[in-house]
């Protein structure tokens, strides 16, 4: 059985290897999005030093019909704001642009959205699904630039695995 946590500090290309093959493992042949991106968020916290949030903000239709907009998914830290729309905020940027954002100072980043004040840096990346964005995965750190490329490779290669598992 995996064990879903490095047994010693890992440089970045074994940690990723290791985090995508267990998050592999985990959501291999469950068709429930929900219980999928649950055990993953988990694994990051596990697999992941110094983060003060990990999880997903799933793409998903405004209250009251109209325009999609980004909803709180299943994650771990601290309780979250529900519902960021398109284009705001460090999310809304990554679902806007269908890109990863990569943020070494949340403070300067125009319209960041405060959820935890101990929040420094974070990185944001779109899963893409027949090239439309159903989610981003949102990690979150009181570190500043706590974030590197490693990472950012990291955690695209995650959201390419679970495309069709979330
Ligand atoms: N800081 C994010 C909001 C989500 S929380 O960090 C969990 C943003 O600016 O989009």
């Amino acid at each position: 059985m995996y064990d879903f946590k490095p047994a010693e500090p890992l440089a970045a290309d074994a940690l990723y290897r290791e985090l995508l093959a267990a998050a592999g493992a985990l959501t291999d042949g469950e068709p429930d999005g929900v219980a999928n991106m649950a055990n993953v968020a988990a694994l990051l916290w596990e697999f992941l030093p110094d983060l003060n949030w990990a999880g997903f903000y799933r793409v998903a239709p405004a209250k009251g019909g109209g325009a999609e907009e980004l909803v709180l998914g299943p994650f771990t830290g601290r309780p979250a704001c529900i519902r960021i729309p398109f284009g705001s905020g460090v999310c809304g940027a990554a679902a806007q642009a269908r890109a990863t954002q990569l943020v070494e100072d949340v403070h300067a980043f125009p319209g960041h959205i405060a959820c935890d004040a101990a929040s420094a840096s974070e990185l944001v990346v779109p899963v893409l699904r027949d090239g439309r964005v159903i989610a981003v995965i949102d990690l979150d750190s009181p570190a500043p630039a706590r974030f590197t490329r490693a990472d950012a490779a990291g955690i695209e290669a995650l959201a390419a695995l679970l495309a069709d598992r979330i």
